[in-house]
């Protein structure tokens, strides 16, 4: 009883604070973007949910005055770079990404004395200091054809290897691999998945690119957050398994409720630490405001335009 009354009183007060956020949000004139893997409360403040590459698209068009990021900083990053005019809201600096934090500048200044050459292919899971020496962004929406839409025979791919090595398994190009990994897809154990096939046996496996090798064999769909619901949508399959962030699940639970997906994952602490009290306090004090040097700014933005031109042509 004592847990039901707690569980209540957490509800009711989230509640309070979604009618709170939405008014401080029409106040300010704030666009608010939530990442797919967010908590599910997160969503009801949303004006757009999604991966990466949607997120940065709406990052790009929207006329708001202040952008509110539930994601995490790389992402918040990009819509400054895309945005650098309007106010960008970041509320807790604990969003941050240890994958991105994986690519330092000093390395890929090395990396790339080493391979003249190649182009450097960044994926949107890195510092905007990165961006801003690559050639071009991708998302794992469109890592592969963004990579094969390139001149360049070799193709220096950073900072995710097990992404890296998906994309170099589906191109002709040579992929200088990186070592950096996402810890949440990366310590996700092949043989745990097989035990799962085993134990539902008529149950597609999707997974995130992110994941390692060995896991990736054993599924039937590989995709980023963004395709998931198509692939379920679109599939004959009743049940799903899926492998990734364990947010994925409830959000794929929402939006194709005539299916069942069980999850196979791993929660993203920097994902999860973002809050409602966080962004009710965020949008009264600005805080964390992004800001970023103006030429990082530059340099980075064209990265990333090329990605959203490209994504843009392929339709
Ligand atoms: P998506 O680009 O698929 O949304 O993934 C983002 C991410 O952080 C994966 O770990
Ligand atoms: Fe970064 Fe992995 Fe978390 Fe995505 S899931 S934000 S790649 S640590």
């Amino acid at each position: 009883m004592m847990q039901e009354q707690i569980a209540q009183s957490i509800l009711d007060n989230n509640e309070k604070l979604i009618e709170l956020v939405l008014e401080l949000k029409k106040q300010r004139n704030a666009v608010i973007l939530v990442h797919n893997y967010q908590r599910p409360e997160m969503y009801r403040i949303a004006d757009y949910i999604g991966d990466s590459l949607g997120l940065s698209i709406k990052a790009a068009e929207t006329d708001a005055d202040v952008i509110l990021f539930c994601g995490v900083k790389f992402m918040a990053e990009t819509a400054k770079i895309l945005s650098p005019k309007k106010t960008v809201l970041l509320p807790t600096l604990d969003a941050g990404c240890s994958l991105a934090d994986m690519a330092a500048t000093e390395r890929l200044r090395d990396v790339k004395e080493k391979y003249p050459d190649a182009a450097v292919v960044s994926y949107v899971n890195t510092n905007a200091d990165i961006k801003a020496m690559s050639d071009i962004c991708c998302t794992s929406a469109n890592a592969v054809e963004i990579v094969n839409s390139l001149p360049n025979k070799k193709v220096l791919f950073l900072p995710d290897k097990n992404l890296g090595r998906y994309v170099q398994q589906h191109t002709d190009k040579e992929i200088i691999l990186w070592d950096g990994y996402c810890f949440v897809h990366d310590k996700l154990n092949a043989n745990i998945l097989m035990e799962y096939k085993q134990r539902y046996p008529d149950a597609k496996v999707i997974a995130h690119p992110e994941c390692k090798e060995e896991l990736l064999k054993l599924s039937d769909h590989i995709c980023g957050t963004g395709g998931m619901a198509k692939f379920a949508k679109s599939d004959g399959s009743k049940n799903f398994i899926i492998v990734t962030e364990c947010g994925m699940t409830e959000k794929l639970r929402e939006d194709v409720p005539e299916k069942n997906f069980l999850s196979f994952c791993n929660i993203c602490p920097y994902m999860k630490s973002t809050t409602l009290p966080l962004v009710v306090r965020s949008l009264t004090t600005n805080m964390h405001e992004i800001s970023l040097p103006k030429q990082i700014i530059v340099n980075a933005r064209k990265a990333i335009d090329r990605m959203l031109e490209f994504s843009k042509n392929a339709g």
